[in-house]
This record gives structure tokens, sequence and C-alpha cells, in this order.
């Protein structure tokens, strides 16, 4: 029989966006929160940059907002840009008052906060705990989700799919529930609630090369589209221009902020070319910085770059950069002496499940916060550390929604016990292993930093064969994680694919050499489900 549990509230995923939800509830409601891995698993964790955030008295909300329509390239939504902005300052009060340690600054002794500067910030507005920003939300929101009695944490808990009453063959419209597999003892769980909200992080795990944690397959974003959502502007992969370069240093990120204090990108040869590309040079907004990179490596035909900041003295470097130059001089790399090998890697999902200003998407009951949210703040290229902030802003708007419209929506029927009568075990794992590894490399080689018709086409196709092969799979195997996370991959890659073939010019984060030029008019790519269904207004 299938175990069911029933809250005021599920949310999916324990990073910034749903940890920030589940304690904006859990005084009025019973929260039930799922991570498919321990409760640090998701990107959030691993952010090292900072928030960004109008604190310093010299910054204003219009410069903040002016920056962010820059890097957007002329595709982000206005009122949403202004919107989350104009937050700013409450949700980084909020997390500071949950004791997030930011670091202090040290040159001033009235307790103000260090804030530094990344890419195409015109002022030093980036809150931050040194180099590891995201592991200080992380562990103080997680302990005060611990010691909250209405929240409870299921950790390593797979939401497989969402529940619909069109699904169930209800009345009425909405979702109520998701099916999730315990990964501890293999079986579908049943979780209802009256609001669902999906927290699942990005889908950079498409791409061969990646800064994210695994995990990170956009499966909120596979789940949303199944259930009737639309999605959005998914060709707006964003790739950081500086991964570390080194065969066992997997997924690890050289935060902007070493350029935002002055480090400097250079060629073998120790030249510096960032001013060739750019009037802003290393400090260019990310795009614009990856393309060079990929660039130069082509035109040299060698495989990393270096991003020096040995110039600077030890001991800032030793303050601000602590985890980074640790990380490094694990490989051996003393980045107070030697510049480091960098490559650029896939490292945020742009585009994403649409939702209002209060994170609610197509489907009624059902929000969507974070990295999986498309709200038009980042538009064709997402500014640095915009992201954490964007997590805190509609967790905090989807929160008041939910608490606005709680009484209005009734207790879900129970939804019927996951049926498993007609799968068998697994007898050929490889299928998965083989498929995951051919999507993400066919991914970064056609679909990557630089495209063009014809690699797209040929990502089309593969995609194709791989849809029908793993529908057949799912179909008559159990599930397992490995197999759930390869069936989003696979739904997200084709999301982005035929987002990127629509688009027919090169803007922001989308470079193709087939429509090099900018259009006049900018338009989101906008893909509707088969099952989309329009919501009266005002549903929830
Ligand atoms: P995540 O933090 O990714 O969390 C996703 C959660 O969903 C996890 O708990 C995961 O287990 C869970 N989940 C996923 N799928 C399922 C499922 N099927 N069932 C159950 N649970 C599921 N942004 C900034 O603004 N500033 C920075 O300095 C910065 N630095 C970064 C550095 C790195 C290395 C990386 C990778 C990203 C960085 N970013 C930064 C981006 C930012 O960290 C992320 O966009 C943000 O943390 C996403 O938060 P989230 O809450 O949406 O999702
Ligand atoms: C970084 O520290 O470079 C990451 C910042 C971000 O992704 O916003």
């Amino acid at each position: 029989m299938t175990q069911h549990f029933q809250h005021d509230i599920l949310v999916i995923g324990s990073g910034a966006a749903g940890l920030t939800l589940a304690l904006k509830l859990a005084d009025r409601f019973r929260v039930a929160l799922l991570c498919k891995n321990s409760a640090t698993g998701g990107s959030t964790y691993y952010a090292q940059g900072g928030v960004a955030g109008v604190i310093d008295s010299t910054d204003t909300v219009d410069a903040h907002v002016s920056d962010t329509l820059n890097a957007g390239a002329g595709l982000c939504d206005n009122d949403a840009v202004r919107f989350t902005i104009g937050q700013s300052k409450a949700c980084i009060d909020w997390l500071i008052e949950q004791g997030v340690p930011f670091t202090e600054d040290s040159a001033n002794s009235n307790g103000s906060y260090h804030l530094t500067k990344e890419g195409g910030h015109s002022h030093r507005r980036i809150i931050h705990a040194a180099d590891a920003t995201g592991r200080a939300i992380s562990t103080t929101l997680i302990k005060r989700v611990k010691e909250h009695s209405n929240i409870d944490l299921f950790e390593h808990r797979v939401a497989i799919d969402l529940i619909t009453r069109e699904k169930l063959d209800l009345t009425g419209s909405g979702c109520v529930g998701a099916y999730v597999l315990n990964r501890h003892n293999d079986s579908v769980e049943l979780f209802q609630a009256r609001f669902v909200a999906i927290a699942s992080g990005g889908a950079s795990k498409s791409y061969l090369y990646t800064s994210n944690p695994d995990g990170a397959s956009g499966d909120g974003i596979a789940m949303a589209w199944r259930a009737g959502c639309r999605v959005a502007n998914m060709e707006f992969n964003q790739f950081h221009p500086t991964c570390l370069y080194h065969p066992q240093a997997k997924s690890f990120l050289i935060s902007e902020a070493l350029r935002g204090e002055g480090a400097l990108l250079k060629l073998p040869s120790g030249e510096r070319f960032m001013d060739d590309f750019d009037s802003r040079g290393e400090l260019a907004p990310r795009d614009i910085v990856a393309r060079a990179i990929d660039h130069e490596m082509k035109r040299l035909g060698c495989d990393h770059l270096y991003l020096d900041i040995s110039h600077k003295p030890d001991d800032f470097i030793l303050e601000h950069f602590p985890t980074i130059h640790k990380r490094c001089l694990k490989f051996g790399i003393d980045i107070t002496q030697q510049a480091i090998p960098v490559v650029p890697a896939a490292h945020y999902t742009c585009g994403g499940v649409m939702t209002d200003l209060r994170g609610r998407t197509d489907v009624a009951q059902l929000y969507a916060i974070g990295e999986t949210a498309f709200t038009g703040f980042h538009g064709a290229n997402r500014l640095a550390s915009n992201s954490l902030l964007e997590c805190l802003v509609f967790a905090d708007a989807a929160a008041k929604d939910i608490n606005d419209n709680f009484e209005r929506v009734a207790e879900p029927p129970k939804a019927p016990d996951w049926d498993e009568s007609q799968v068998t075990d697994s007898d050929e794992d490889v299928i998965i292993s083989h498929n995951w590894d051919e999507l993400r490399r066919f991914m970064w080689d056609y679909v990557g930093i630089v495209r063009t018709d014809k690699r797209l086409q040929r990502a089309e196709h593969r995609i194709a064969l791989l849809k029908r092969e793993i529908a057949e799979y799912y179909s008559n195997y159990k599930v397992s994680n490995d197999l759930l996370e390869l069936r989003n991959l696979i739904c997200v890659a084709d999301l982005i694919i035929r987002s990127a073939m629509a688009r027919k010019e090169s803007r922001g984060l989308h470079y193709t050499l087939d429509y090099p030029n900018t259009a006049k008019q900018a338009k989101n790519t906008i893909l509707t489900p088969p099952n989309w269904q329009a919501l009266p207004a005002d549903s929830n």
C-alpha cells in the first residue's frame, strides 16, 4: 500500500527558495519540505559570490534596475525587475534576522557589511559570507527549519510527478499533491496538500560541463510541463565563464567576485584579452565573457585559459577567498602565486515555469519559485548574484499569496495509490547511464555557447530518439532516481532545443552563427504543453 502524507503545504526543494517559503508559512500551516538528496544538496549550498541588493546608501533601486535590464538584453519584464529589486533590502534583512553570518566590512567599525562587485554591476552591492555565501544561507535556514515543529523535512525523496484534479478526472482544476520516490526503501509515497510549490532548482545538468551539483536535472520544469504549465525562454542557459579546469575538479566554480576584486583573464601567453571584446573588460556581463573565452580557446586550440589574482596581497586573497584558495591548493594550484586554469561551464537556467509576480503558475494551487521559475526578472541573461535574490523575493511573495488564499481552497480528495502492477525491475541500467552521457555531450556540442541551425537540428534528431526510448523504458520498469532524472533531462533538453530553434536572432545568452544580429523587437519564447488550459482570473 502507498504511504500517504497530508499537509497544508507541500514544498518540493530545500534550496534558498524552498527553505524561505517553508519558514515563512510554518507559523500558520503544517508544511512538508522534500529534497531528493540531503537538505544541502541543491545549488544554493554552493553559491559563492553573494546576494545582490540595494544596501549601500550611495546605491539606488534605479541603478540596480538599470544594470539588470542591461544584462537582460531587452528581454527583462520591467515590472518583475522593479518588484524584485524593490524587495531586495527587506529580503536581505530577513536573512540577517535568521542569523546568516554575512562578512562585515573590516574597514568600518559600525557593523556594516562588506559589499563586493561582480560583472555588469555599476555599484558594490553584493552582500556575502566570504566566498561561501550559499553554505552560510543554507546551513542557517536548514537549522531554523529543523527547529520548527510545523515543518516536516523529508530528505532523499524524489518527486516523480504532480497530481492534478484533471489527471484524477475530478471536477475543477488544480494541483493536489505529488507522487514521490522514497530513496531509502525504493517505495513510492503519496504527498497531498492544499497548495504545492516547486522549488527544485535549474537544469544545467543537461550539459556535460556544469558548475551545478548532481541533481540539477530540471525536475520541476519537466513536472510542471507535464502537469499543464507553460514554460518560457529555455534557450537562455547561462554559461559561467570561470570554472576550475582540472581533471579531478568536478563542478568547482571560481567566483566572479574574483574579477570584481581585480582578477584578470589571461591567455596561455600571459596576455590579457577581454578589452578586445568589451570596454568593461573582465567585468562585462557573463554572456560576453563566456563567449570571449570560448572564442579564444577555439582560436588557439587550447582547452582552458587562465584567471589571475596573484598580483593582489596574499592576506587580501586569503581573507576574501578562503574556500577557493583551499580548494585550488588541493589540486596543487596556489592562487596567491599562480594563475588559475579556467573554462566556461553551464551554470544557470534563465528560463523555466511561467509565473506571475506571486509565483503562481498556470495550474491552480501550484507555485514555482527560484531557479525553476520564469518570472521575467532575468531576461536573456542573468546579472550575477540576482538569482538568490529572486529566490528570496518570490518565496516571500508566494507565502503572502498562500496566506491570503488558504481558506478559499478545500482539502484535496485522496488520490489513488501509485500503481506498480504493470512494471518490473529494470534489467538493463546501462541504457540509463549511456543515454545520460549521450544527452549531456550532444547538448554541450550542439546547443552550447555558440549555436547553428545545423547543430540544433542534429540535437533535435537525437532527442526524438531518446524520448521514444525512455518513454518505453519508463512504462515497463520500476522508477529509480537515475531513470527519473534522465526522463526529466530529456524533457527539459527538448524544451531547450525547441526554444533555441524558435529564436531566429542572437540575444544575450543565445548566440547563433546563422542569425548573428539582434532583432529590433524583443520577444519571449513561450512553449505551451498540449494539456494547457487558460486559468480563469484569480482562480487560486
Ligand atoms: P536549489 O538550491 O538548486 O535547490 C533545489 C532543491 O530541489 C534541492 O533541495 C533538491 O534536492 C530539490 N529537488 C530537485 N528535484 C527534486 C525532486 N524531483 N524531488 C524532490 N526534491 C527535488 N546565485 C547568486 O545569486 N549568487 C551566487 O553567488 C551564486 N553562486 C553560485 C555558485 C554555484 C557553484 C552555483 C551552482 C550557482 C550559483 N548561483 C548563485 C545560482 C544560485 O545558487 C541558484 O540559482 C539558487 O541557489 C537556486 O536556488 P533554488 O532554491 O531555486 O534551488
Ligand atoms: C559567482 O560567485 O560567480 C556566482 C554568482 C552567480 O552565479 O550569481
